[in-house]
């Protein structure tokens, strides 16, 4: 399902986001990037151990990376030649900040995507899966940013992609989109 947002395409796609072709993939990373289950899991599996080495060094310089930070590394096996590694929050009760961070994240992944000259993004639903982020809450928060950040008038992104696991997350994504973009 694709939308046009100020000449730029967001685009809803359900399936596995290691399989899918971008200059950038945008990973569900925890603060220590010591990678995981999940998405982070996936890229890791899929991307090879370099990612991992290139994170061990980030890691030696900044120690931990913020919830609603991101840091980037190279795309090793991987259809693409970014990874951005954006860490979500982890969510409690909806009143610690969450929104906030999570927004955060997008922000941060789209900027550091543009800083790498990637004109395709493609991005799973943060803090959705294991961080416990309620689907409708997190998609409502990742929806309306990435759609900010679209209209920025300079803004270099052609295209920013969200890949969801399954057809809840995909459904919930559109239904949401529709309403906001209608
Ligand atoms: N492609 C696209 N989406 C995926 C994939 C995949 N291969 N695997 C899982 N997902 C979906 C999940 O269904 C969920 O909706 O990504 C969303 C985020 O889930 P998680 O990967 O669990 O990420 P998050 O909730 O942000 O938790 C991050 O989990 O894997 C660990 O190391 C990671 O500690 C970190 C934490």
């Amino acid at each position: 399902m694709e939308f046009d947002v100020a000449g730029h395409r967001l685009v809803f796609q359900k399936g596995d986001i290691t399989t899918i072709a971008a200059d950038a993939i945008v990973n569900a990373a925890n603060s220590g990037l010591l990678g995981g289950g999940g998405v982070d899991g996936a890229i890791h599996r899929s991307g090879g151990p370099g990612i991992m080495r290139e994170l061990n060094e980030v890691r030696a310089q900044i120690g931990r990376c913020p919830p609603g930070q991101a840091v980037v590394t190279s795309a090793g096996d991987l259809p693409a030649d970014w990874v951005i590694h954006a860490v979500g929050p982890i969510y409690r009760d909806g009143k610690s900040g969450e929104a906030e961070q999570l927004a955060a994240c997008y922000r941060n992944s789209l900027r550091l995507a543009q800083e790498h000259d990637a004109l395709r993004v493609t991005m799973p639903s943060i803090s959705t899966g294991v961080y416990g982020y309620p689907m409708r809450s997190a998609a409502q928060i990742a929806i309306e940013t990435v759609v900010g950040c679209l209209e920025q008038p300079d803004n270099t992104l052609k295209s920013v992609t969200f890949v969801l696991y399954d057809d809840p997350a995909f459904r919930t994504h559109v239904e949401l989109a529709e309403k906001l973009l209608a």
